[in-house]
């Protein structure tokens, strides 16, 4: 990737970045579970219209269909641990050969192990960078949150099973408790999100993610956001 046009990341000069309505290249969100990814990615994409990529979303999705990539996730995902690296990337690939993501994308839960982040350099060397050398570098945006408060935004995580509108009891609350503002549905927690499976998920975090600051912070791309504030501050720190 040396040869691609690099980011100014004191500045966020590069072309477009930062103006509504222009295209960011590709985003790369990393942190810790709990730490905003989904929701600042939304803001990203409502502001530049690129899509978001939730490696979570998908294999939820595959799990949901009980396709052969769900079977062999489902158990995985409800213990907390991270879905093996080789299963992971056919469905980032073809999910980025879609022409949506030609003028950028935003990286919600993927990579996760520095082996992921290694096939990533690669796949984006190629299917990117070579036939479109203006295409940016990525920028990876490193939500930082203190460890009570993931537990807390977890805990109260909801979402209406009829509409899909996420809520959190803590932070978002509907108007009456546990059930969706719109349609009156009893609200629903995630199945990952149970006290035992958090904390696993935290650790494995720790143990295969959190590599990824070193080596995103040794190529120049890493920048460092304080998410430990009210979602519109951690969205304008980003833009
Ligand atoms: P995934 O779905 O990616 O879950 P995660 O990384 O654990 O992240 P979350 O979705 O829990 O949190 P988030 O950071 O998106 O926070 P959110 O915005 O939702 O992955 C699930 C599983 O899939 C993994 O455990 C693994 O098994 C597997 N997997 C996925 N990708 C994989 C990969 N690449 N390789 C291998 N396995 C993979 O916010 C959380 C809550 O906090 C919400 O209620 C929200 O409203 C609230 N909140 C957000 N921001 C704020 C704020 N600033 N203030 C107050 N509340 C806030």
């Amino acid at each position: 990737m040396a040869d691609q046009p690099a980011r100014n990341l004191e500045t966020s000069d590069a072309p477009g970045f930062g103006v509504a309505g222009s295209k960011p290249g590709p985003v790369v969100l990393l942190g810790p579970p709990g730490a905003g990814k989904g929701t600042q990615a939304k803001k990203i994409v409502a502001h530049y219209g690129v899509p978001q990529i939730s490696t979570g979303d998908l294999l939820r999705e595959n799990v949901r269909r009980a396709t052969e990539l769900g079977r062999k996730a489902r158990a995985i995902m409800d213990r907390g641990d991270l879905v093996r690296d080789e299963l992971m990337y056919d469905i980032v690939a073809d999910r980025l050969n879609q022409a949506d993501c030609r003028p950028g994308f935003i990286l919600d839960g993927f990579p996760r192990t520095v082996a992921q982040a290694e096939w990533l350099d690669g796949h984006l060397r190629k299917q990117f960078f070579e036939k479109m050398p203006e295409f940016c570098q990525p920028i990876v945006v490193q939500l930082e949150v203190d460890y009570n408060q993931l537990l807390l935004r977890l805990a109260g995580r909801r979402s209406c099973p009829t509409c899909g509108t996420p809520y959190n009891v803590h932070f978002q609350p509907p108007r009456q408790d546990e059930l969706c503002d719109r349609d009156g549905s009893g609200l629903v927690s995630r199945a990952d999100d149970r006290e035992e499976v958090v904390r696993e998920r935290l650790v494995a975090y720790d143990r295969q993610t959190r590599p990824l600051v070193d080596h995103y912070r040794a190529k120049g791309m890493l920048v460092p956001v304080n998410a430990d504030c009210a979602v519109g501050e951690v969205t304008a720190q980003i833009f």
